[in-house]
């Protein structure tokens, strides 16, 4: 039978992989992945998260040990999050000297000078009632107040660049805190210390996981009140614009799949360094699968962390950071 007459063959490009890998359109390096650790101030040793399998809460001491083995992988940043042993009302063991997050970050660039160490800058670990901002109640209402808020979260931020924070990453979503933030670290001399807004995070029920492994889950209400709405596309450039605006230095868009167009819409609208977040009920799914045989779990994650480059991302935040690295590296 003789050929159809096509002059357009896309195949012939696919036919070896010399030939993919000559015409292949995005790359995953390891300094692209950012892994999330949490130090917990409550416990004696790492503490397995169950919806999370591979992660753990992890004491001071194993937490530097984590990060310098992320450093040895290649991953190009760990960003840490901290249990405190008491929380309060007003989150004072975010911005205390010693607590949990200082101390750790000052041990891991003891340990680990050149590792990047960003910190996520939030309230919701810290109060008692796990919302991101001081809350009053009103019955099953929660109203979080902005302004005093932001506030505390300038000052956690300007905490974490005291005790050697290389980047700070506010994620608590109050309306101002990048500008106050930015002010604040340039007022106590940290003008070159950067800030990773996590400037359109949606109210998502993939945090599930996470707030287990932080016990940050809010004790009544939701976070429907600041974190954005998951219909909404427009609001989020919009939000974007706004951190730029008050000197955010890189953006980030969390979720991470679902918000694929998102992130691709703040890339290409802004050209802005541009972060996703790859979050715990997505990390979670897969391994679920994985465990069941029912998915190739290091297919599946490249695969993914493929999507990500292609839509936008710089980097990408994952748990399976350190994995990714190796595999790519
Ligand atoms: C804290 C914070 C959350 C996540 C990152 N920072 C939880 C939340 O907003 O409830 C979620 C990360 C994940 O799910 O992996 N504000």
């Amino acid at each position: 039978m003789s050929s159809l007459p096509l002059i357009q063959r896309p195949r012939r490009l696919r036919s070896s992989p010399a030939l993919r890998n000559l015409v292949r359109e995005t790359h995953l390096r390891p300094g692209n992945f950012i892994l999330p650790l949490f130090v917990s101030e409550k416990v004696a040793e790492p503490v397995a998260v169950k919806s999370m399998p591979g992660v753990f809460q992890l004491t001071e001491q194993a937490l530097v040990a984590e990060a310098l083995a992320a450093h040895q992988d290649g991953v190009g940043a760990v960003l840490i999050f901290g249990i405190p042993a008491a929380k309060d009302a007003l989150a004072s063991g975010a911005y205390a000297r010693d607590g949990v997050v200082q101390r750790s970050v000052r041990a891991i660039k003891a340990a680990a000078p050149e590792l990047l160490v960003i910190t996520d800058v939030c309230l919701c670990e810290f109060m008692d009632h796990g919302h991101c901002g001081i809350t009053h109640f009103d019955g099953e209402r929660a109203h979080v107040v902005n302004d005093a808020s932001v506030k505390l979260l300038a000052q956690t931020a300007v905490s974490h660049a005291e005790a050697g924070a290389d980047i700070v990453a506010p994620s608590d979503m109050m309306d101002g805190r990048i500008g106050a933030i930015r002010s604040a670290l340039d007022a106590a001399g940290f003008q070159d210390t950067p800030i990773l807004s996590y400037a359109a995070k949606f109210a998502s029920a993939f945090y599930g996981p996470f707030r287990d492994a932080a016990e940050s889950a809010p004790s009544a209400g939701d976070r429907r009140s600041y974190q954005m709405d998951a219909a909404n596309s427009n609001e989020a450039i919009r939000e974007v614009a706004l951190d730029l605006d008050e000197g955010a230095d890189m953006v980030m868009v969390k979720p991470g799949l679902a918000y694929l167009d998102i992130l691709w819409r703040v890339k290409h609208e802004f050209g802005a360094p541009t972060f996703a977040y790859h979050v715990s009920g997505e990390y979670a799914m897969l391994k679920a699968a994985a465990a069941q045989g029912w998915l190739d779990e290091k297919a599946c994650l490249l695969e993914s962390m493929l999507a990500f480059r292609r839509a936008g991302a710089d980097g990408i935040i994952t748990y399976a950071a350190r994995e990714l690295a190796r595999w790519v590296g």
